[in-house]
């Protein structure tokens, strides 16, 4: 086995995801509808690997964290307090010449819709408006009547979800600082720039925690938070050398952050942030008791009283969904013949094993691969080809990242055993068929 050597480009990702039904560009058919993307049956399979296995290293096998589900439209009064009316802006400027419109903040980086493609600004033909500040919340109306009452926003995060719901949780979980509320579900923006791909879109998922401190422990739980994330996504796979940490300095800030660190992975459109660590102080708990008139305050067993503290980590599945791609992605050639191949962690790769009947017409292999399917279906996800010649079935599997094929054979009529193929090493062994399923479990459980 080679590496071809060929770089994984963005391109190289969206072409794969297209090809082999990950993720469609939504609305398709009437012509898109800009950076929103529908998601196929693997793209919705690894989704919902990358967000199990937050939900369970962030809840499930921890004392300290509860989950929680808020609605997604919430009284506008909550975003008034956030902050969010007034700050959640990006500048913005358009070009009267070729009628795009970009940040103010990033000129450098962009070229605009002339050909040849310019940096906004660079010619004296582009004719550039003033920056102005422009609201990402895309607003909705709330009941029948399009009047000024009814006016309401999706929701750009799901932090503030928690917050609103600080007091119901902290009474009722039975838990004290620290301790966290965890939140996953859609977020709206009306970004300016979106774009390659899926890592700058309009609608995404968010997965949040919202960790409550006592306030002199906010620094320490901060540097906890961004060890553990990092930990995390080394944990999924990403390689250490495409991972690093970056500090926000005091300018690039959001508007609630007294700190935040990025944990960036190298894409194939330079270093971007995965996932943000933030420290947000009391500002949040703070703002919600004053507009709101119900203090959000923790009373400890003394009866002293302060304002917790919050450290964040938030990170959206689709982000991490490109990262493994681009880190999983591998061109190489086998013998005569080049391959795709996915080398995703197996806990997180959309189907566990394909079960393959080599000559799908012979009765035998075909009905001792249905019911070797039937057993592990039951457990894991598991895909039954039968369509091709061998070669091109492993070939597709290898491209979706399936990690491992049980292929039913002529030995298999003689002696109940399957062969088991690696989709890394290529490697085959024999198993007894009545010890795949418990085979399966423990790999599963290995890697
Ligand atoms: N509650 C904090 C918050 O929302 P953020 O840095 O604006 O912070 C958190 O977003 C994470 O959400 C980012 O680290 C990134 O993983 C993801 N994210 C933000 N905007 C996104 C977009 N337009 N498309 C996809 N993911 C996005």
């Amino acid at each position: 086995m080679a590496e071809t050597g060929q770089p994984v480009t963005m391109e190289t990702i969206v072409s794969l995801c297209r090809r082999r039904g990950f993720v469609f560009p939504s609305s398709e058919i009437y012509g898109g509808l800009g950076s929103t993307y529908d998601y196929g049956h693997y793209g919705v399979l690894l989704k919902n690997n990358i967000r199990s296995l937050w939900f369970r290293t962030m809840v499930q096998e921890r004392d300290d964290i509860v989950a929680l589900d808020s609605a997604i439209i919430l009284n506008p009064s909550v975003w008034e307090a956030s902050g969010h009316v007034a700050g959640f802006t990006d500048p913005l400027v358009d070009c009267r010449t070729c009628k795009l419109r970009f940040r103010a903040d990033q000129l450098e980086q962009a070229s605009c819709g002339r050909k040849p493609s310019k940096r906004p600004g660079e010619t004296p033909d582009c004719d550039l408006t003033e920056a102005r500040q422009f609201n990402l919340m895309f607003e909705t109306h709330v009941g029948a009547l399009q009047e000024e009452s009814s006016a309401a926003y999706l929701r750009p995060e799901t932090a503030q979800g928690i917050f609103i719901n600080f007091k119901n949780v902290a009474q009722l979980a039975r838990r004290k600082p620290p301790f966290g509320i965890a939140q996953f579900g859609k977020a709206f923006r009306n970004e300016i720039t979106p774009g390659n791909f899926l890592f700058r879109v309009r609608e995404f998922e968010l997965m949040e925690v919202e960790f409550f401190v006592p306030p002199a422990d906010a620094p320490k739980w901060h540097e906890y938070w961004i060890e553990h994330r990092l930990s995390w996504h080394r944990g999924l796979g990403l390689r250490d050398e495409n991972l690093r940490v970056r500090e926000h300095d005091e300018n690039e800030r959001s508007h609630y952050s007294s700190a935040t660190s990025d944990i960036e992975y190298l894409f194939p459109i330079g270093w971007g942030e995965l996932e943000g660590v933030a420290n947000r102080g009391d500002y949040d708990l703070t703002q919600h008791t004053e507009h709101s008139g119900t203090k959000l305050e923790w009373i400890d067993p003394d009866g002293n009283r302060y304002t917790p503290h919050v450290i964040e980590p938030a990170v959206s599945i689709e982000r991490i969904f490109v990262a493994l791609l681009c880190d999983a992605y591998h061109e190489e050639v086998v013998g005569d013949r080049e391959r795709v191949v996915l080398r995703l962690h197996p806990q997180v790769a959309p189907v566990k094993a394909a079960i393959l009947p080599l000559i799908p017409r012979d009765e035998g292999m075909a009905g001792r691969a249905r019911a070797l399917y039937e057993e592990l279906r039951r457990h894991h996800v598991v895909e039954h080809d039968e369509g091709g010649q061998i070669g091109r079935r492993y070939r597709r599997q290898d491209e979706i990242g399936t990690p491992w094929a049980f292929t039913v054979d002529e030995q298999t009529l003689e002696d109940d055993t399957v062969t088991v193929r690696d989709r890394d090493s290529l490697a085959q062994e024999r198993l007894p068929i009545s010890g795949v399923r418990a085979w399966l479990d423990d790999a599963l459980e290995r890697d």
